[in-house]
């Protein structure tokens, strides 16, 4: 079923809750890929109902950014969607989400500061606010995102935790194409030798859980490792790459045995940025 207005989706989410079901909710920003299905089929597996929430949402976009071009294809969505246990898609208009009037923002702490941060200031704000009303419009027990984006994992969790939503969030792992590129809508932007150099943020990641697993503790030499093997490859800029303490992105000079650390990168291609991150244990 494909719903538009908040009116019907709280109408919806409010029977299935008297019905005593269990809702689970997926948010995206449709041009659905695997990485999406992933989300959508465990939530199936986990819960009675499945919203996927379809919205390119304005307000995380800075200027000069992609919203105009991001991929929209809702028809195509859908049937990805629904294929992978979806029971309803609620894909809004933009001024049914942010009608003109519209004037509250959610701002989320020092977590938000850092990394994505930086290079895209406003971001945060604009992720926690449409996950804070998407929370509000579907009233899920539980939610969805991928590991692909770590930051705005830590920074939903933080939302969750300080505005008290009574929800749970589950948190699966990236999804990988054959060569190690992180699945992401923005992917269908790359040309066929743009995606093939983008695999060097991948082969970033495996270099430092390599060295990692060889002995390094140190965090300034698994960054370096990083950023060299990412700009070994002349067509790749490095935004950033770092070696943070998972949970929290604190530095950290050296990382103690059982400690989980964060391989964090993004870079860009021409004009198109990709981010992508590995969670390791220290041996
Ligand atoms: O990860 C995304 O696709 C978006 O940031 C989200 C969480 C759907 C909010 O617009």
């Amino acid at each position: 079923m494909l719903i538009t207005t908040i009116d019907q989706m709280h109408r919806w989410s409010a029977q299935q809750r008297r019905d005593g079901k269990q809702i689970g909710v997926v948010p995206t920003m449709g041009y659905l890929h695997n990485g999406h299905c992933s989300l959508i089929k465990c939530a199936s597996n986990e819960c009675d109902v499945v919203v996927t929430t379809i919205f390119v949402n304005p307000l995380q976009f800075g200027v000069g950014e992609d919203f105009e071009r991001y991929p929209r294809d809702l028809q195509r969505d859908y049937t990805i969607a629904s294929d992978a246990g979806t029971t309803v898609v609620f894909a809004p208009r933009t001024d049914e989400m942010y009608p003109s009037n519209y004037a509250t923002f959610v701002d989320v702490g020092p977590i938000g500061e850092k990394f994505e941060g930086t290079f895209r200031p406003g971001h945060f704000r604009g992720v926690v606010t449409v996950v804070a009303k998407l929370f509000h419009i579907t009233q899920p027990h539980l939610a969805y995102f991928g590991q692909k984006d770590y930051q705005q994992t830590l920074v939903i969790a933080q939302l969750i935790r300080d505005l008290n939503f009574d929800i749970s969030m589950v948190v699966l792992p990236t999804v990988r194409e054959h060569d190690g590129l992180a699945m992401s809508s923005r992917n269908v932007y790359l040309s066929p030798e743009q995606r093939h150099h983008a695999t060097a943020l991948y082969r970033a990641l495996q270099a430092a859980t390599n060295a990692i697993n060889s002995g390094e503790r140190r965090s300034h030499a698994l960054a370096e490792l990083m950023t060299k093997v990412i700009a070994d490859n002349d067509h790749v800029r490095v935004d950033y790459a770092a070696a943070v303490q998972a949970g929290t992105l604190e530095e950290v000079t050296e990382f103690s045995s059982g400690e989980q650390a964060a391989l964090l990168v993004a870079g860009r291609i021409g004009p198109i940025r990709l981010i992508d991150n590995e969670l390791v244990t220290i041996p």
